[in-house]
């Protein structure tokens, strides 16, 4: 949600911090600000809106010093304003705190630094912390920040600076990611790689109760009681052109394009033709134990929580094991019934939405076995997990997810397969699933070329403001998805039903205008969605149905049709949803949205 960025070496900071800020703009939006030390205080700039507006306010009123703290926000305490944006000062204007997550105590504690004579210029929870770390005690300011911390309670990660230490800077994580990048005599702090990768490749993740020094030379890590800690230092295995447009108008457009390509690089390496089978090496489970599992739980939020619904399919046509699909966030709040002999999945393209990663640390503790179907490397999930699957579908900075859909869906083919393939599935009935996986590629590079046709299908359906999405088994969460796409970029209501559903209550919502999509590909339950869409043709609506090549003429019930390649029946939410995806995005375009930056969205959701 937040984005953190820090710098100390030889070069001026300030253009840095600003460009880190811009790439981790998609992760939240509303304000944004900067504190830099040059020696002779702290200086600070903040301004309310975009990162533009705080780098115009920059370039206005400039400021110098080769180390700062940086901070873009998404607001949770206290309204997106300038006064509110970080960095918070403390009283004495020597402590300049950012932070993401949230101070659950932070009422409490505020309280009890008013008493002690504390005044505050802002509600939010951060500028507690700063007032905090002014009170605390040491001999250091890392001593400091340890002993404030000692006192909160909630998730955080926090980078500090003060006017009185010219040579360090001190983060601290909890909760939220921190992580370090290492450059020839400068150091990066960031929240997310893509901060850094302009600069570096050498990264150390933080882990929850780290505190770190933070030098031009190097870093030290810390825990809570002072003591040294060793942690691995991680190349980020993707470059900078990832996250640049590259000629595309907007990153859900590009992402949307880049799916061949992420999902071979999902598939790589994994797919075992002959035995029919998927290598999953990085799920750290034996044979024995696959074979003691009973059930399977997968957990996640929006679009991950609807590659989980597919998985359900996947999981239980391919490994035979009944599939429960939880969303984390109701999930972590049930009665904690046991989980014995369960395999618990936690999807997450961001590996740090906090509901998940919460959800699957209360699947550990009711007995289950966590595994991740992560893209994010080396975030807070996929450490979490015993084990999981890395999508490697490359950063994803369109807010709408596109690309982590299809590779999730393809992970959790993989993860069926190797399931399946450990329990009853045979080798033939593999090897089908396996040659049909190989070719989605190339099928969904086909499936881009209805392009133009879905940018002139979406002229028709641009001033409306409301859409159903129709589906029926593996097609029902494409069409959640489908309808998820519509509403985040372009503001119209959209709902997804399974199709038969739709008679016992929303068939009242249709009229001639009304434009209902239907995902119908060619499979054993594609007759029985005719039958449904005739239901929708005898009352009105604008019916677009998305089906599979070859198949049977839909002229009498559908206005327009458009066909992806023909695969297994199991895999084609891989393609269909790509249509849906195209659509959703022109459409927002048409209505003049703001595709990448939906309003109210933040790209990683890490507050409950
Ligand atoms: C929708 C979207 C969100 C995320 C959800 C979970 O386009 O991106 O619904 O899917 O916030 O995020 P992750 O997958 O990062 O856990």
């Amino acid at each position: 949600m937040c984005g953190i960025v820090g710098y100390i070496g030889s070069r001026e900071a300030s253009p840095i911090l600003i460009e880190g800020l811009q790439r981790l703009e998609y992760r939240g939006y509303d304000s944004a600000g900067i504190a830099l030390q040059n020696g002779m205080g702290l200086k600070i700039r903040k301004r309310a809106g975009r990162v533009q507006e705080l780098a115009a306010h920059v370039a206005a009123n400039p400021v110098q010093g080769h180390m700062g703290i940086a901070h873009t926000r998404w607001a949770t305490h206290g309204p997106p304003t300038t006064n509110n944006a970080h960095p918070h000062m403390d009283c004495t204007g020597e402590i300049a705190v950012v932070h993401n997550g949230i101070i659950e105590n932070a009422d409490t504690l505020r309280k009890l630094l008013r008493d002690r004579g504390h005044t505050f210029l802002t509600p939010t929870d951060t500028e507690v912390l700063s007032h905090l770390i002014e009170e605390a005690e040491g001999a250091s300011l890392e001593e400091r920040v340890r002993n404030a911390l000692r006192l909160v309670e909630g998730a955080y990660g926090i980078a500090v600076i003060s006017g009185e230490y010219r040579d360090r800077l001190v983060v601290a994580r909890q909760g939220s990611p921190v992580l370090l990048g290492l450059g020839e005599g400068e150091t990066f702090v960031a929240s997310d790689p893509t901060a850094v990768v302009e600069h570096t490749r050498s990264v150390v993740y933080l882990e929850d109760g780290d505190i770190a020094v933070i030098t031009p030379e190097g870093y030290r890590i810390l825990d809570g009681d002072g003591a040294d800690q060793d942690r691995p230092t991680d190349a980020i295995d993707w470059d900078i052109a990832s996250i640049e447009l590259g000629g595309y108008a907007h990153f859900m457009q590009k992402e949307i394009f880049e799916q061949p390509e992420s999902l071979r690089n999902t598939l790589r390496g994994r797919l075992m033709r002959d035995e029919g089978d998927a290598r999953l090496n990085g799920l750290q489970l034996t044979d024995e134990e696959i074979r003691s599992f009973d059930r399977v739980l997968i957990l996640g939020c929006g679009t991950s929580w609807h590659s989980a619904l597919v998985g359900r399919h996947f999981i239980e046509t391919l490994a035979g094991l009944p599939v429960d699909v939880e969303y984390a966030s109701e999930f972590r709040y049930q009665r904690p019934l046991p989980l014995k002999n369960t395999l618990a999945v936690a999807v997450s393209q961001s590996g740090e939405t906090a509901d998940t990663l919460e959800a699957m640390k209360a699947a550990r503790e009711r007995g289950a076995r966590v595994v991740g179907v992560v893209n994010a490397v080396g975030s807070s999930i996929a450490r979490e997990a015993h084990g999981g699957i890395y999508l490697h579908a490359g950063p994803e900075v369109g807010v709408a997810s596109t690309k982590a859909f299809t590779s999730q869906l393809a992970a959790l083919l993989l993860l069926g397969l190797h399931l399946g393939r450990r329990r009853s599935l045979t080798v033939e009935q593999g090897r089908e699933v396996v040659e049909a996986m190989a070719a989605l590629p190339a099928m969904i590079e086909q499936t881009l070329k209805l392009d133009d046709e879905l940018a002139r299908i979406a002229l028709t359906f641009s001033e409306a403001s409301n859409a159903l999405y129709l589906g029926r088994g593996v097609s029902f969460p494409v069409a959640l998805e489908g309808a998820l796409k519509l509403k985040e970029v372009s503001y119209a209501h959209a709902e997804g039903y399974p199709a038969a559903e739709l008679k016992h209550g929303p068939i009242a919502l249709i009229d001639d205008d009304m434009p209902v999509i239907v995902v119908a590909p060619a499979d054993h339950i594609f007759s029985k969605v005719v039958s449904n869409v005739q239901e929708v043709r005898a009352r009105g609506g604008q019916i677009l149905v998305i089906t599979t090549e070859g198949n049977r003429d839909l002229s009498a019930v559908a206005d327009r049709e458009v066909a992806v390649p023909a695969t297994h029946e199991l895999l084609s939410p891989l393609l269909t949803v790509v249509p849906l995806q195209l659509l959703a995005y022109h459409i927002a375009v048409l209505r003049g949205c703001d595709v990448d930056r939906p309003r109210n969205l933040a790209k990683s959701v890490t507050v409950e």
